[in-house]
């Protein structure tokens, strides 16, 4: 308790020269938990020194080594993930009950270690074929071209990959960019989320366990406002990858939109938030839709950016939904994460603050609260919020809490509209028994994905994922991240 945790750079555990930490706040007992070093722009340097000399040497190192390395350190990840799941609990709240396994699904309240060393195993796979394959292109296709050119391409590595992930899932969502960056050949820069940090320190300590070379992966721990715009400004990066957790932020007041406008000209991938909408239709299997709801709106408080976040269901069966919803919240257990409880505490006192804002501002519209609105510290008590109009906050925006709203409906265009009317593009679903429906509303749906019968997810992790508009930039998901961490690069043979 209250350790100080050394940050990871050149392939040692370091101390800052700044002779500060950092310290974590436990969501639920609003008590410091751990402090990790606050790192200085000078070590950031020295991080980026040794990153680009290490993959020098990585780019040449054979990808069935690069892809060895990996397996090797999925396995051990795998093996050490009751330490992980100890910091999840302590440091984000996550409920214990999915601290040691994996539950493959929306319904997953699970951190994903387990399907964190899968997802590495999948990228060292995936990585083998599509970095291993090159292609071949004649001259003599294009016209008054002679077959004299052979033009021989391939993938090759951007350099340093910045992997910056949310709070809300500071192991997997790492993982996620570490793995992929690593099998196309790059290194790879890690600034965790300060509440996650110590779970993410010891992911990296799996990676170390493996062996990769010096300087290839690093952890820099520290205050985003103080290192952050330093980090994503940096000559030596060369690609960011950036997750964001509702309405947090990584330099604490910037957006991903905001970095994305200071980065250089560098590929960015993205994930930002969303107000991610699930459309009810009468003839909905209400049963279905109400676990959905229920999973997918209340698991890990909220806490995720695929997390329902708004229904939009049709006036004539709304009654019945929300008696159903009511049965099964009633049934969420509520408390602290050692527990196992269903609704644990919110990641911090502000961002409970947020959630409780947005329900006041519902609570003076008109809104219809469907339980008593309860709240002790960071600990928030489900609700769902009925009758929910378009002048209210939370219409539009993304609590990350335990708090739902439901918007009535007379119609399909009513539901698209209010979609298509969000700055959000995230995911979104349908519920109906007709294919044909659901289909066409998944098509006019301004989202990066559109689930049929089901709430929003993110994986399997080899889905691509991705947001529209405000939601982000480029693509996840395995094969792409492969893809958009490298560059194709030619040689063409010039016969006389
Ligand atoms: O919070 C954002 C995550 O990407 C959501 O992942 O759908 O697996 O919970 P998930």
């Amino acid at each position: 308790e209250n350790q100080v945790f050394k940050y990871y750079a050149e392939g040692e555990w370091k101390k800052s020269a700044s002779g500060k930490t950092v310290s974590i706040v436990n969501p639920t007992t609003r008590k410091t938990q751990y402090n990790v070093q606050a790192c200085t722009q000078e070590e950031v340097n020295k991080v980026m020194e040794a990153a680009k000399a290490a993959q020098r040497q990585w780019a040449r190192t054979p990808l069935w080594k690069r892809a060895e390395l990996l397996h090797k350190a999925a396995e051990i990840l795998k093996e050490n993930k009751d330490p992980i799941a100890e910091c999840l609990v302590k440091e984000i709240a996550k409920p214990a009950k999915d601290a040691v396994t994996e539950i493959i699904y929306v319904g997953a309240v699970d951190f994903k270690v387990v399907r964190s060393g899968d997802l590495l195993s999948y990228t060292a796979e995936e990585g083998v074929r599509i970095l291993g394959e090159g292609k071949l292109l004649l001259s003599d296709s294009f016209p008054g071209n002679e077959r004299n050119k052979y033009c021989l391409s391939s993938k090759i590595p951007l350099g340093i990959v910045l992997a910056i992930p949310p709070f809300n899932y500071p192991v997997n969502l790492a993982v996620s960019k570490i793995g992929p960056a690593l099998i196309a050949g790059n290194s790879l820069v890690l600034k965790p989320p300060t509440q996650g940090s110590v779970a993410a320190l010891h992911m990296v300590h799996c990676f170390h366990l493996a062996g990769f070379p010096k300087g290839l992966i690093s952890c820099i721990t520290g205050k985003g406002s103080e290192i952050g715009d330093f980090m994503t400004m940096h000559p030596g990066v060369n690609c960011i990858r950036y997750c964001a957790a509702g309405h947090y932020s990584f330099t604490g007041g910037d957006t991903g939109i905001a970095i994305s406008k200071k980065a250089g000209m560098i590929p960015l991938q993205m994930e930002l938030g969303g107000k991610d909408a699930c459309i009810v239709l009468e003839d909905a299997d209400l049963d279905l839709v109400a676990t959905n709801i229920v999973q997918g709106g209340y698991s890990y408080s909220g806490q995720r950016c695929t997390a329902v976040k708004v229904v939009l269901i049709m006036e004539s069966v709304a009654d019945e939904f929300v008696e159903k919803v009511n049965a099964k919240m009633a049934k969420l257990s509520v408390g602290t994460p050692e527990e196992n409880c269903d609704i644990t505490p919110v990641i911090s006192e502000s961002s409970a603050n947020f959630i409780e804002g947005l329900v006041m501002d519902a609570k003076e519209k008109g809104a219809t609260f469907c339980q008593e609105y309860k709240r002790e510290g960071n600990l928030i008590w489900p609700l769902l919020l009925d009758h929910v109009r378009a002048n209210m906050r939370i219409a539009w925006e993304e609590p990350f809490g335990p708090v739902l709203p439901v918007i009535r409906i007379r119609s399909v265009k009513e539901a698209i509209h209010h979609c298509n009317a969000s700055n959000f593009g995230l995911q979104g679903s349908v519920f109906t028994k007709d294919i044909n429906k659901a289909i066409t509303i998944g098509d006019a749906i301004e989202s990066g994905t559109i689930q049929i019968n089901s709430a929003p997810a993110r994986g399997p992790d080899h889905f691509p994922f991705q947001g529209l508009k405000d939601s982000g930039i480029g693509s996840q998901g395995i094969v792409n991240s492969i893809n958009m961490m490298t560059k194709i690069k030619s040689l063409v043979i010039n016969l006389p």
